[in-house]
């Protein structure tokens, strides 16, 4: 752990969480949103073997898998890459696939997993053999990480991702918009409820287009859906569960977390992270409840593992609650983000009950996206930002200890009573 002297890890994330409360901001002030903007069309103006929708994604310590489409099904899923631009000095064949939606079918969709690769390196590649060349940069080997929207190491996304709604060329539209973004920095996704598309008996397999498109590394987390998964970044441990996936007792997923939360070394990764996407606890009108199942079912998977913060989607909105377990202020619980303001077609979560609970520190209705630095071992800032503020400025933050270093919470890891509500920071 020497060195993680003078560590910064930066969470951005367009959804996301945080630890130890020490400082949080409590202010919140009425915003007025403009009208929103028509949906955004993405021309399909690349020739047909030529690569679009380009995004990288983790595998493991040093690799990534870089996925992209074509319409010309000839091509081969080749990527190359080197570390000086124009030079390619590997070459690497991975697998492809393409789904049928009703009348839709897909391009061919290629997955390409590639590497060793050094860490905090930039890498420049070119997808099958032709076209434009891409460059990512990988995440360091120790602190700082920073996951981000603009200036980071890794995306963080609890779904929804195209809202295409069954409309398959939307998937298409989502994949040329955020090319720009994906191709350069690995973005990690789980899915929203936007993404199931099955219908009773006419097309009853969810999720169809999302896992063609979208693979995550489930497989290299001992998963058997890429609908729950799990990876290692710099010191954070990052699971992503589905909201849409089986999660009670018994199921496939519930037995994976445990033997997944099992594996943790807090040693090697002091940080502990839950995405998912309909949130556990939420204090909107909007989609009450949703997560409540699912809460009841897992949390104290969560709870015993001390996890630090877990982020949810779904509502459109941004909130942020204390320290909390089973819907009591806890030292020792997550601290829950709801940051699901990513921005959509439906529009923003306007109300919040009243009166707002305890537990509840900070909530506003605005579209906006979040960034979680990492200092070192025991200390991050989370801070969430508007998306339509003209400069960039921060609406909500707080700082964090992890619970990995707090020695009130290490000594009571698993299956003890619960400590309710002493010592906590509101
Ligand atoms: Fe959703």
């Amino acid at each position: 752990m020497e060195n993680f002297q003078f560590m910064l890890l930066v969470l951005l994330v367009i959804f996301i969480f945080c630890d130890q409360i020490i400082v949080h901001s409590q202010v919140s002030f009425e915003y007025v949103r403009p009208p929103p903007r028509s949906i955004i069309a993405t021309p399909d103006d690349h020739p047909e073997s030529h690569p679009q929708q380009v995004h990288v994604s983790l595998v493991g310590r040093d690799h990534m898998r870089v996925s992209w489409v074509t319409d010309d099904k000839d091509v081969s899923p080749k990527v190359e890459y080197g570390k000086i631009p124009g030079k390619y000095e590997v070459s690497v064949t991975g697998e492809h696939t393409s789904y049928r939606y009703f009348f839709y079918k897909s391009g061919k969709i290629h997955h390409v997993k590639i590497g060793p690769l050094e860490s905090d390196v930039t890498y420049y590649y070119r997808c099958g053999g032709v076209g434009k060349e891409f460059s990512f940069r990988t995440p360091p080997l120790s602190f700082p990480i920073e996951f981000a929207v603009a200036d980071y190491d890794v995306l963080l996304l609890p779904g929804d991702l195209s809202y295409a709604d069954t409309q398959q060329p939307l998937w298409d539209t989502f994949g040329r918009f955020v090319e720009p973004y994906a191709s350069r920095r690995p973005w990690m996704v789980t899915q929203g409820n936007h993404e199931v598309e099955a219908f009773p008996v006419i097309h009853t397999h969810p999720f169809v287009a999302y896992n063609s498109r979208w693979l995550m590394p489930f497989e290299e987390s001992g998963s058997n859906s890429n609908l729950y998964y799990s990876f290692d970044v710099t010191g954070v441990h990052v699971i992503m569960l589905g909201s849409y996936a089986d999660f009670d007792a018994g199921s496939a997923q519930y037995k994976w977390l445990v033997a997944d939360l099992a594996r943790v070394n807090r040693e090697k990764t002091p940080w502990l992270v839950v995405l998912l996407h309909a949130p556990w606890y939420n204090t909107n009108t909007a989609h009450q409840g949703e997560g409540e199942s699912m809460r009841k079912a897992m949390e104290h998977l969560l709870y015993n593992a001390r996890v630090d913060l877990v982020f949810a989607g779904h509502v459109h909105s941004y909130e942020r609650f204390t320290r909390v377990f089973d819907n009591e202020p806890n030292s020792c619980g997550p601290v829950h983000v709801t940051i699901g303001d990513g921005g959509n077609r439906e529009g923003l979560a306007m109300m919040f009950k009243k009166p707002t609970p305890p537990i509840s520190l900070f909530h506003e209705a605005s579209f906006g996206h979040g960034r979680l630095r990492v200092l070192n071992q025991t200390h991050a800032h989370w801070s969430w930002h508007r998306n339509d503020d003209y400069d960039s400025t921060v609406g909500d933050e707080i700082w964090l200890e992890s619970l990995s270093s707090i020695q009130q919470c290490k000594e009571t890891l698993q299956d003890r009573e619960q400590p309710k509500s002493s010592n906590f920071e509101l």
